[in-house]
């Protein structure tokens, strides 16, 4: 079971790597150019793996802490949000990709140093 969690958080780190590329990308296209889909799916990967494993925590035998998951759960709401509201649109506000990588930021910050 724990090839699967590894498994896990190894797509975890790669949905990380894939928002950072976003980040430079988007910086790429101008600073309201329209958002490219990797923000949605690598926040949707990011949920998808974490929710994954918080949900086989107890078959790996992992101990989260509950308040820090819920802050990261929010976190990735907030940056989700952003993302499927900006998505369609041609043109985006100058702060929505500066906010989008700082929350990606945040979200690494809450992951590691958060014991
Ligand atoms: C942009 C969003 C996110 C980023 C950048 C991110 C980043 C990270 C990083 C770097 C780690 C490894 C920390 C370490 O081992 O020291 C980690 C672990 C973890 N993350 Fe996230 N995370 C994000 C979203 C989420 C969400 C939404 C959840 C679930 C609510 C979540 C649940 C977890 C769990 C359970 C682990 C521990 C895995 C383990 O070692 O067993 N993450 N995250």
């Amino acid at each position: 079971m724990d090839f699967v969690r590894l498994l896990l958080v190894f797509l975890h780190l790669l949905g990380m790597g894939m928002l950072v590329a976003m980040f430079f990308i988007q910086r790429r296209v101008g600073a309201n150019g329209p958002l490219n889909k990797g923000w949605l799916h690598g926040s949707g990967l990011q949920l998808v793996t974490g929710v994954a494993l918080i949900g086989l925590a107890p078959l790996t035998g992992r101990d989260y802490d509950v308040v820090k998951m819920g802050v990261k759960l929010a976190l990735l709401v907030v940056l989700a949000g952003l993302v499927a509201v900006n998505l369609s649109k041609k043109q985006v506000a100058t702060w929505l990709a500066p906010t989008l990588g700082g929350l990606v930021v945040l979200e690494t910050a809450v992951a590691v140093f958060w014991r």
